[in-house]
């Protein structure tokens, strides 16, 4: 069932923002209806040239504050005192170990990795001298409240020191499921490296977000808001269902959010997606739910090529792909496509109207604001499409 929290009138405070040591949040002191408000104009304003017919449904919101999955930390300081955080002018470390963004169980564990950092003797990275080890602690919770938590190092060099201390790590934080380095040599502002060092038995995390139990690796992409990443995959099921398809194409489909809310009896779904670590996720899952083909297949490969990967040419293909939108291979595809409804979920507006207004053969009957990212000006947006 969709839920469609309504949205009060009321703006989050926040101590970080107000002592100016984080900016992050564009929109933060602003009504969280007022927020909203502007979003819902500003998409409808961008979609309106390829998208003349859209009706637009209620926008869904979630908790405007506790609501990121993930929190992406710095890590900066000295040896003995470190912050969590951002860097500020000068590269002094910043702590936000408070941040009200994060979801709960994310800030109850930051104090606890502060001190794991500081009692082992992981020396902080500093940016000007290229001097220590830790650059950034990454921590994602699922809905249960277990968490998966990320080191990311500068090298392997205290690869041996993590791994005899993990015990120690799991005894301060036992909701811990997956604890992994992650390693970045390079001195530059990159998140993180290609190579990762799971420690814990176990490598991916349990988020059951929308109807399938989804499962998280370390590397994998997963939508950051879980609450309205469910109401999202639930729109999506109504769209699909409304059109009541035999074979449902599921494009960069990541861990499988859509493709298990398309499951339906006498129903074959596909999914594909580029990422080898997000179609063994999804298979696992499908594993777990007794879901084989051609109920449910996964494959890996490029969204582009899907026909040659899935089986029977679809009804109804949804897609999701990342903020530069569709290939243009895709694009002509779906243009000559025998589908006859499209789900298109966005995190870009404009590469979203870019890609409609390319679409020609194709009208968008209902669009829909997602508000993943209250306090700032971003969000995503699903519409629907059927044939001219
Ligand atoms: C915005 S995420 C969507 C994931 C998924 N639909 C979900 O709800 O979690 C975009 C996904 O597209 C994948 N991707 C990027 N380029 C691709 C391509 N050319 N073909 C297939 N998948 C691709 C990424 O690895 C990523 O998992």
């Amino acid at each position: 069932m969709l839920t469609c929290t309504p949205v009060f009138s009321s703006f989050v405070d926040c101590r970080y923002y107000d002592a100016g040591a984080c900016r992050s949040c564009t929109l933060m002191g602003s009504p969280y209806a007022a927020q909203v408000t502007a979003k819902q104009s500003a998409v409808a304003a961008a979609l309106a040239p390829a998208a003349p017919d859209a009706r637009w449904l209620p926008a869904v919101t979630g908790p405007e504050q506790g609501f990121r999955n993930k929190a992406k930390l710095v890590a900066g300081g000295v040896p003995g005192h470190v912050t969590l955080g951002i860097l500020g002018p000068g590269g002094a470390g910043v702590d936000l170990r408070g941040c009200g963004l994060h979801e709960a169980a994310i800030v109850a564990a930051l104090p606890h990795l502060a001190d794991f950092v500081d009692t082992i003797g992981l020396i902080p990275y500093a940016v000007p001298t290229r001097h220590g080890e830790l650059k950034h602690v990454v921590v994602t919770a699922a809905p249960s409240g277990e968490l998966m938590i990320r080191f990311v190092l500068r090298s392997t060099h205290q690869e041996a020191l993590m791994r005899s201390r993990l015990p120690r790590l799991l005894a301060a934080l036992p909701q811990a499921r997956v604890v992994s380095l992650n390693i970045q040599p390079k001195p530059a502002a990159i998140i993180e490296g290609d190579r990762e060092i799971v420690l814990t038995q176990e490598d991916s995390l349990r988020m059951t977000v929308g109807p399938a139990p989804l499962y998280l690796r370390p590397d994998g992409f997963f939508q950051t808001n879980s609450t309205v990443a469910a109401a999202l995959y639930s729109q999506a099921q109504a769209w699909i269902d409304a059109a009541d398809p035999t074979t449902v194409w599921d494009l960069y489909c990541g861990v499988g959010g859509f493709a298990f809310a398309a499951v339906a009896p006498g129903r074959r779904v596909g999914g594909v997606e580029i990422a080898p670590g997000a179609i063994a996720s999804a298979r696992r899952t499908s594993a777990e739910l007794g879901l084989t083909p051609p109920a449910l297949t996964f494959a890996i490969g490029d969204a582009a090529h899907a026909a040659d990967t899935l089986p029977a040419p679809p009804d109804v293909v949804i897609v999701n792909p990342p903020r530069r939108g569709l290939d243009p291979d895709l694009l002509a595809r779906l243009d000559d496509a025998p589908a006859t409804t499209l789900i298109y979920s966005s995190c870009n507006p404009a590469t979203l109207a870019r890609d409609l207004a390319a679409l020609t053969s194709w009208r968008v009957s209902q669009a829909r604001l997602f508000d993943m990212f209250p306090q700032t000006d971003h969000h995503e947006v699903a519409v629907v499409a059927h044939r001219v």
